[in-house]
């Protein structure tokens, strides 16, 4: 007998990084930019400074986007603060800060946004990251109707944050498609799968179905395709492409 899906109150149209193309990845202003287009759901990346503060940020080092260099784990959240997160995007960003998770978290409860937490740990730092992005999920959204969805590539991290906030929704990321998806999936207490968007097909949604779990894909940037996994059931698709494939009017 299939299982029941878990329950998935998220839009099928994530804003990748908050503001896709259209603004400096993982900040706030992203993330106007990204409701201003309608969406109601957000992806964006956590990770930990030095001193244990959780921000928002992609990359294990600050040069791509920022005007700083080097590690982010050896930058204290007071030299992570200083930086310019928007001029590396356009000078209309000009002077834009590294987003802190509290300041987004807050956003986001304000505007009934939904969001993706993807746990995105400085080298090293998986369990630890995983551990504290949880608890701080759990402080943020207490009592909240639409949980945040926490995901990471990191299993170590998943795994911590499962036994920190075991109630919070969990989705595996995963750059190939294991062969044993369902066993980790099933390990890590997941309610998700997300995949690169070049290895779904209508049989892997409807096997991930099939065995009780959502699945959502990254990164759909071509309305085609974007249309053509929804149409087979892809629960969600993020995308960088926010003026093209984003919720109806
Ligand atoms: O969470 C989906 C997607 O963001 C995963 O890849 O490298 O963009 O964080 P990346
Ligand atoms: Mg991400």
């Amino acid at each position: 007998m299939t299982p029941p899906l878990p329950a998935w109150p998220y839009s099928p149209y994530i804003a990748h990084r908050g503001g896709g193309h259209l603004a400096p990845e993982n900040t706030l202003a992203a993330m106007h930019v990204g409701a201003a287009h309608g969406f109601t759901m957000f992806e964006f990346d956590v990770k930990l400074s030095r001193d244990n503060v959780a921000i928002l940020m992609h990359d294990d080092d600050v040069d791509r986007t920022t005007d700083g260099h080097g590690p982010a784990k050896d930058k204290s959240y007071t030299e992570l603060s200083l930086l310019d997160a928007g001029s590396w995007h356009s000078a209309a960003f000009a002077g834009e800060p590294v987003a802190s998770f509290a300041a987004v978290a807050r956003y986001t409860r304000a505007n009934g946004i939904a969001c993706n937490v993807e746990i995105k740990p400085c080298p090293g730092r998986e369990a630890e990251t995983g551990a504290e992005v949880a608890r701080l999920c759990d402080e943020y959204w207490r009592g909240a109707a639409v949980p945040p969805l926490l995901s990471s590539f990191e299993e170590p991290a998943l795994a911590e944050a499962q036994r920190v906030a075991p109630h919070l929704p969990r989705a595996l990321l995963v750059e190939k498609v294991p062969a044993d998806w369902r066993e980790r999936l099933a390990r890590y207490g997941c309610v998700a799968l997300n995949i690169n968007q070049k290895d779904a097909t209508a049989a892997l949604i409807d096997a991930v179905h099939a065995a009780g779990y959502r699945i959502a894909a990254w990164t759909v940037n071509d309305p085609a395709r974007a249309c053509e996994l929804l149409a087979w059931g892809m629960d969600a698709i993020f995308t960088d492409k926010l003026a093209d494939i984003r919720p109806a009017a």
